[in-house]
């Protein structure tokens, strides 16, 4: 009965019953490389009608990976220069404001997906520390049994990424690593990172169209005779 229950209480079933309508997805980035699919990642949910809100936490080790890999500087008008423009949806939200809203379970929120996640992160998140905003709204979503993917990037792994892992995991949350698909023969980077995306947001409930699917145009081919 979990779809009759919330849909009474107008929630809309997404695969499970702990994702309310409406709610925001909260996107947070931290220090691992991979800055592109943190981009990617913005601008698809900016894109996406279905998200409202998009709830963004920047860790300061994440802006100097930025700086690094994308000629970032400083955090003033990150959001616009992430996007290339600005945007009602997303509220960018600060690594230290253990107030902010998504740090507690009575604030709805649909999934979060750290992207990508650092072995640092992934660390405190699996030990439940909740010491910055990331840590502190991840291990809400894990109390409250919500949706939490964990973009993980490092090589190679030590025992105790490989433990932290399988902790987080234990927990409730789905490592998810950046690791991309080549039988989609992407020809560039940004297409490298947005069926990344696209996967990601599939496993959250919001596919997208035009995501890539291993044997559709077998389908279409074999109806076609
Ligand atoms: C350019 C650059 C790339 C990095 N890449 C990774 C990485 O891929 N994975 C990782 O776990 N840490 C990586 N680090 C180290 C993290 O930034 C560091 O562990 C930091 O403490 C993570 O903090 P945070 O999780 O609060 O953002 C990188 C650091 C720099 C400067």
């Amino acid at each position: 009965m979990a779809f009759a229950t919330s849909m009474q209480s107008g929630s809309q079933f997404v695969g499970d019953s702990v994702h309310p309508a409406g709610a925001g997805v909260v996107l947070a980035v931290t220090g691992a490389s991979g800055s592109i699919f943190a981009i990617e990642m913005l601008r698809t949910l900016d894109n996406d009608a279905r998200v409202e809100r998009i709830h963004l936490v920047v860790s300061p080790n994440a802006l100097r990976v930025l700086a690094e890999e994308r000629g970032f500087g400083g955090k003033s008008s990150l959001v616009e220069r992430l996007l290339g423009g600005p945007s009602k949806k997303v509220t960018l939200l600060a690594h230290e404001d253990i107030g902010a809203p998504i740090a507690s379970g009575s604030y709805p929120v649909r999934a979060m997906v750290v992207l990508p996640c650092s072995m640092a992160t992934l660390s405190g998140i699996a030990h439940g520390s909740a010491s910055n905003l990331i840590e502190r709204a991840a291990d809400v979503c894990l109390k409250e049994r919500r949706r939490l993917v964990l973009c993980v990037r490092e090589t190679p792994l030590n025992l105790i990424h490989i433990r932290n892992m399988a902790a987080a995991t234990e927990a409730g949350a789905t490592i998810f690593p950046i690791i991309p698909s080549f039988y989609n023969h992407p020809q560039t980077t940004d297409q490298i990172a947005k069926n990344y995306v696209h996967r990601v947001l599939q496993h959250i409930g919001l596919p997208q169209p035009g995501a890539y699917t291993w044997g559709a145009d077998r389908q279409a081919d074999s109806s076609e005779q």
